[in-house]
């Protein structure tokens, strides 16, 4: 069974399935064989455009709905209140669930103040369309506004990290104000797989360059949330709560990091912490 991750009142699985670039059959499928196996955090978007197939794949694989935790997102594009309503209402309908388990800003808005969207999101657990609510890619900075406007706890940021990018004060400042953090891109999109360090550690404990990428985040209480479509390495990602690095091996692999680790950087980004 995988363990779970508290925070301000939520019991998030330590290890979900990433869902993006999944689509279709492939999606369905996946999506039922990691349920099937036991899995039980899936993290879908509207922007992946698989919210139909995600909610499909939970069907399919016969796991009752309440053993599973599902988090969708909300594009910075639906951010202006009546947008942002009709986009959740959209979400759900096609996962074909009355309710999320958690709720998340994708990318903090470019134009908009955060006062007018984190009303609408703590609206949304109200209204009971989510359990929870959380941000993703939020800053120290953004976080800290947030927090101030927010009537209902935030319980998660979802960011991206992996050996090749420092997050060390960002992870420190979700650490503080109790939020989870969701580790995206948790094996740089297959990156750290080609990472000799990661494969030297690996071999030591019997596993891969990237059961070590997530079990480095684990054990920096990251939650990871690889993507992958392939049986093998489906079940490899849910098999790191049998080992343990050492203070070495976690030490080393932080040396990884470099300035140009950064992969997911799109216009809307905002100004990430330094
Ligand atoms: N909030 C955000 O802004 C944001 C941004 C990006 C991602 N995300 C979320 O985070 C999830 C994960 O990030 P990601 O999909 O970008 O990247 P990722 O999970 O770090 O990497 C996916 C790639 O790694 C490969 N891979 C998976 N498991 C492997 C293993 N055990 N050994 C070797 N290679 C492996 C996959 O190969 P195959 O192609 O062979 O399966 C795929 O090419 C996304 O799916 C999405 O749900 C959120």
């Amino acid at each position: 069974m995988v363990p779970l991750i508290e925070a301000h009142g939520a019991r998030i699985p330590a290890i979900g399935l990433g869902t993006m670039t999944l689509k279709g059959g492939v999606c369905i499928q996946t999506v039922s064989a990691a349920l099937q196996m036991g899995y039980r955090h899936l993290d879908t978007a509207t922007f992946y455009d698989n919210e139909r197939e995600v909610g499909e794949g939970l069907r399919v694989s016969g796991i009752p709905r309440d053993e599973v935790f599902i988090t969708t997102k909300v594009r910075h594009v639906d951010l202006k209140p009546d947008d942002f309503e009709r986009a959740v209402e959209n979400s759900l309908s096609l996962l074909g669930l009355p309710s999320v388990d958690l709720l998340l800003i994708h990318w903090p808005s470019p134009d908009l103040p955060l006062s007018a969207y984190i009303p609408a999101l703590c609206k949304a657990k109200r209204a009971a369309q989510t359990k929870h609510i959380g941000v993703a890619n939020f800053t120290i900075q953004l976080l800290d506004e947030a927090l101030k406007i927010a009537d209902e706890p935030l319980v998660s940021n979802q960011i991206e990290a992996h050996p090749m990018l420092d997050q060390s004060k960002l992870i420190a400042a979700c650490k503080k104000l109790g939020l989870a953090i969701t580790a995206y891109c948790p094996i740089g999109r297959g990156k750290v797989a080609a990472a000799e360090v990661l494969d030297r550690i690996g071999a030591k404990h019997g596993k891969s360059g990237a059961q070590v990428s997530l079990r480095w985040l684990i054990q920096l209480g990251l939650i990871p949330i690889p993507r992958t479509s392939n049986p093998d390495k489906l079940k490899q990602n849910l098999n790191v709560f049998d080992f343990e690095l050492n203070a070495g091996e976690m030490a080393e692999i932080a040396t990884l990091k470099r300035p140009d680790g950064r992969i997911v950087n799109p216009p809307q980004a905002p100004k990430w912490d330094s």
